[in-house]
């Protein structure tokens, strides 16, 4: 007797491996000790980049980085941060605990980092406080190979060859830290600064224009209806998950009731609804989905950890996080046709992160272990879903109990994602695969004893990926039971 039914049918879209990316702002410990370390910290490093980091980033395949922001990229000056470190300008970081940035981050190590994780970098240029002609050389310095001045000083600077940087972001919420723009101010902006950002040879920009907070969707209309769909690779949209959904107390990071993290997952469950809103709106203007929604902030934002820096929003991280995860990437591998590239924030110890660090010691946290067990996806076939889910009841309100997407790679396996939120309740579900042949089923699993479990310095694989042994072919069916609060992979070959 199953609770839930699942039937997959083969399509010919593509899940894109950027939909997998993250995020890293100059904000707290996310570049100074945590990618970029003092020189005398006792950990394997190239130049001051930790390696202990990048190993485990590669492991997850990561394929884009976006940097340097954020609210920081609108203050951000890139000539401040190229030539030798001890001759570069200080400045304070307005937005992150007033804090002094040293510089000694900048361009040619963000590309570095990029380089040695095997991503592609995605850079957010400065609108909101840069100008036109400063957005313009950043981009001659990285991707032209001309004897122009900037080119020349890329080259004293130590790269002579262009770096061929392609995914570009044309400032960052606009309407707000961004510069506080109304819509069809920030469209103009966005015509000025795209067209001086020229594509140099072999390195045509996708330019990326700042979109709608959350649910704005006056915002969406206004860029797609006055920014031609040829001069935008894709439209941003940023939505977090709060807790309570209130910016003055987010709520714990750890400590929970089953009500406040049912309210979560309410909360979470809200970017279905914004995805498909917002993709709507752009079908209008751009029925061939050209233009990419780029979900380039998202993840859980809580309170910060009691005793840390408020400005530098540390916190830790649980198996409710790993579920926001999964949630998070099922909605997107099953909006695929448009929503083509997203970002976490903010990959190490910022907001809902894959890394936390204190010193030498490093761990991974369950999100982490979701990105890992869902790097399948990327860039395979998307499979189209038909889900009846059993409701999760909780004070009177309910939300489906299981959330999926799946999808089948080059070498023809099936990956099959599977959430169930319901913190005390398995679910069993029947799965039919329409036209796709299988014999075999193995799976990985994540869970804990209980929701708000989370991997500390003292027991740093509390949580981690499992094999899972609950899944057998009923005939033509697969047949899995998926545990209470767990994330499950299943792969059919
Ligand atoms: O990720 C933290 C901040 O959230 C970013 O700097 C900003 O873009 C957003 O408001």
């Amino acid at each position: 007797q199953s609770d839930a039914s699942l039937t997959l049918t083969a399509t010919d879209r593509t899940i894109s491996k950027h939909i997998y990316g993250q995020f890293a702002e100059h904000l707290g410990r996310g570049i100074y000790d945590g990618f970029w370390v003092d020189k005398n910290l006792p950990v394997a490093k190239q130049d001051r980049i930790r390696l202990d980091i990048v190993a485990a980033l590669r492991q997850i395949k990561i394929p884009n980085l976006r940097w340097p922001g954020g609210c920081f990229a609108d203050e951000y000056h890139w000539r401040d941060g190229i030539g030798p470190r001890a001759q570069r300008p200080r400045m304070v970081n307005t937005n992150w605990g007033g804090v002094t940035e040293d510089n000694s981050f900048g361009t040619h190590e963000f590309l570095e980092l990029s380089k040695l994780l095997g991503c592609e970098p995605y850079i957010a240029g400065n609108v909101g406080s840069g100008t036109v002609e400063e957005m313009s050389k950043w981009v001659e310095y990285l991707n032209s190979n001309s004897s122009s001045t900037v080119v020349q000083m890329r080259k004293q600077n130590g790269h002579p060859e262009p770096y061929k940087v392609t995914y570009w972001g044309v400032g960052n919420e606009s309407w707000g830290c961004g510069g506080n723009m109304t819509p069809e101010f920030y469209a103009d902006q966005f015509k000025r600064y795209a067209s001086f950002a020229k594509d140099y040879p072999g390195t045509p920009l996708k330019k990326i224009a700042s979109g709608p907070n959350a649910d704005d969707y006056n915002w969406t209309e206004v860029c797609m209806k006055n920014i031609p769909t040829s001069m935008m690779w894709g439209l941003s949209m940023h939505y977090y998950t709060l807790p309570t959904g209130n910016w003055g107390k987010k709520g714990s990071a750890t400590a929970f009731t089953e009500q406040e993290y049912f309210n979560t997952m309410v909360n979470c469950l809200k970017m279905e609804e914004l995805v498909s809103k917002h993709s709507a709106i752009m079908d209008k203007y751009d029925p061939k989905k050209k233009v990419a929604l780029v979900v380039d902030e998202w993840g859980v934002w809580t309170d910060p950890e009691p005793g840390t820096n408020p400005g530098f929003l540390f916190q830790q991280n649980s198996l409710r996080d790993a579920l926001i995860a999964a949630t998070t990437l099922n909605i997107f591998n099953n909006h695929s046709d448009r929503v083509k590239m997203a970002a976490l924030a903010q990959t190490v110890n910022v907001l809902q992160a894959l890394i936390l660090t204190d010193k030498e010691k490093m761990l991974l946290t369950p999100t982490y272990h979701i990105f890992d067990m869902y790097k399948v996806h990327q860039d395979a076939k998307y499979l189209d879903i038909k889900l009846k889910s059993p409701d999760y009841e909780v004070g009177g309100k309910s939300i489906p109990a299981v959330n999926v997407s799946a999808s089948q790679d080059a070498a023809g396996k099936v990956h099959i994602s599977l959430v169930n939120l319901n913190l005390t309740k398995a679910v069993t579900i029947s799965t039919v695969l329409k036209d796709i042949k299988w014999i075999a089923v193995k799976g990985q699993v994540l869970t804990s004893a209980n929701i708000t479990d989370v991997n500390t310095f003292q027991q740093p694989n509390k949580l981690q990926l499992r094999a899972f042994t609950n899944a057998k072919k009923e005939g033509d069916k697969l047949v899995a039971t998926i545990p209470a609060k767990s994330v499950v992979t299943l792969e059919l070959n």
